[in-house]
């Protein structure tokens, strides 16, 4: 089976430093154990913790599998530099060592208003300046209400306005349909592997882009091998299971 790639979205946890490094030592050292599949990790911790992650992470880089484990940010900004009070940039994301970001998180468009131009200005400047975006999707419960043919009409717009420009780039997209994240009630692994499959389809025919897509919701050690089994499931974005070590560890090892 082909390697799969498990992203840890942090959001805003924990709450301190010291437990954010703890967290980071626990999974580098589940990460020399035995992995089925060769599981690529990402680690997305909230700014504030980046630069002393970044530094443990540099520290023991070399004793870890090249390739399959490196850093994010959970978010950047559209410009590179300037009067943007509070913003960080893609740029400075880069300097620090991260190698991903995330974009077009739901709850960046729900609470900080990201809407999808936003998210596409965001999209283009990380991808300039060297950042492998992943961007996520997904519909919310009045949409998934109306049947899946509606869910996929409603996925496929915003990654054409989320794109727009956008061609042969380092993109992975994520689909999490809002009414799976953080509640604990998730997609049919069958239906999310149709709906990734739709996206993959969708990405090669529209943009030329051949991208790996991940599933999101609630995503935890027991149904994270449910969603894996499908060959257009190419890994998860996990959110609250990402916190927890023994949770994550499992995920990362099934
Ligand atoms: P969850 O979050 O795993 O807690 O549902 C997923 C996400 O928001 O990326």
């Amino acid at each position: 089976m082909a390697r799969k790639m498990v992203v840890a979205n942090w959001k805003e946890n924990p709450r301190t430093e010291a437990q954010a490094l703890k967290l980071f030592a626990a999974i580098h050292a589940a990460m020399g154990g035995p992995q089925k599949h060769g599981t690529d990790v990402v680690l997305c911790p909230p700014f504030i913790y980046l630069e002393d992650i970044a530094h443990a992470f540099r520290k023991v880089k070399k004793s870890t599998p090249a390739g399959c484990f490196a850093l994010g940010a959970q978010d950047a900004f559209w410009e590179e530099r300037g009067a943007f009070t509070s913003e960080v940039g893609p740029k400075m994301l880069r300097s620090l060592g991260m190698e991903y970001v995330i974009l077009g998180h739901s709850e960046r468009r729900k609470y900080a208003h990201d809407t999808d131009a936003i998210i596409n200005k965001k999209v283009k400047l990380a991808l300039k300046d060297g950042l492998k975006v992943i961007l996520c999707v997904g519909e919310a419960p009045a949409v998934r209400e109306r049947g899946a043919a509606a869910a996929r009409r409603f996925v496929k717009a915003q990654l054409k306005k989320d794109l727009a420009g956008v061609s042969k780039a380092s993109v992975i997209v994520a689909y999490e349909p809002l009414w799976a994240i953080g509640t604990g009630h998730f997609d049919e692994p069958a239906d999310a592997a149709e709906m990734l499959a739709f996206i993959k389809d969708f990405l090669i025919e529209t943009c030329g882009l051949k991208a790996k897509v991940l599933y999101g919701g609630s995503v935890d050690g027991r149904n994270v091998g449910d969603y894996i089994q499908y060959k257009s499931i190419d890994g998860a974005l996990v959110g609250g299971a990402s916190l927890n070590t023994k949770e994550f560890i499992k995920i990362i090892t099934t």
